[in-house]
């Protein structure tokens, strides 16, 4: 793992700004696997701002977003389409033919949404980069503590923890969903590469659990230690529990000082 740690969620956004910078400089037509959330809103924000300012574009991108909301119509100011229009896409150069969610419409099975969603993700070559942020309760995606680690896209119900988390966005609680569709865990596992963000105190320990801690499916995201290209961005006080943060100052030291003289040489 690649553990970055920063000083604050700016310089996390940034930082994660940057990697797609290098992506789509070696590859134009990358599939993303996006989030939703608090914590990718400043990165988003960069993005959109280097998708004007410089010569970034996503013209031939794809993009997978990991979860949706089962019975929020896309529509809907609480979906997670519409989140995506607000924060990103509506912002950038994409072609919105080339941006998929997990949604599941009003006449559809929801069981047949998962199957559906992988095999697309499968005729578009699979998922270049995928951006995490990281639950509480160390969920990656919708997959809650005890969820399969072979899990593939399906319907999962949310836990007491997350729903109190994302009350804030339902002004009717009787309105805010209980079920939702999610890429399961290995169908992140499965993308070349994974960016995880993480901010603030409140996910000081899941960050370390998942990190430092052993490999299992209470804290979900601690599957990421058996993923060969991982970076977690995190900030001071998402970083604060991490029993190892001296060493891992101490890598990023030596890789910039490696990169400083091979710029030299
Ligand atoms: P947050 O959510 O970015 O709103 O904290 C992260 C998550 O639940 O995966």
């Amino acid at each position: 793992m690649d553990i970055v740690i920063l000083k604050d969620s700016e310089q996390v956004a940034t930082a994660g700004a940057r990697v797609l910078q290098k992506l789509l400089m070696e590859k134009k037509a990358a599939v993303l696997g996006l989030a939703t959330g608090r914590t990718p809103k400043a990165m988003y924000r960069q993005w959109v701002i280097n998708c004007r300012e410089s010569s970034m574009s996503f013209r031939e991108v794809t993009t997978f977003n990991l979860d949706e909301y089962l019975g929020v119509q896309p529509a809907d100011v609480q979906s997670y389409r519409s989140y995506m229009q607000r924060e990103l896409f509506d912002h950038i150069d994409i072609d919105q033919t080339n941006t998929y969610l997990p949604a599941c419409a009003a006449d559809e099975n929801p069981l047949d949404v998962g199957p559906r969603y992988e095999a697309t993700i499968l005729e578009k070559g699979g998922i270049d980069c995928q951006v995490l942020g990281i639950g509480q309760n160390g969920h990656i995606g919708f997959n809650e503590p005890s969820s399969s680690l072979n899990s593939r896209t399906r319907i999962k119900t949310l836990t007491r923890e997350t729903i109190e988390s994302n009350r804030q966005y339902f002004d009717d609680p009787a309105t805010q969903p209980e079920l939702a569709i999610t890429m399961g865990i290995a169908t992140i596992m499965d993308a070349r590469k994974i960016l995880l963000l993480a901010t603030g105190a409140a996910k000081a320990d899941a960050v370390r659990q998942s990190i430092e801690g052993a490999i299992s499916a209470s804290w979900p995201a601690s599957i990421l230690q058996m993923h060969e290209r991982v970076t977690v961005l995190m900030d001071e006080p998402a970083a604060s529990k991490l029993e190892r943060l001296d060493y891992y100052h101490w890598v990023q030291d030596q890789k910039r000082r490696v990169l400083a003289q091979n710029e030299s040489d």
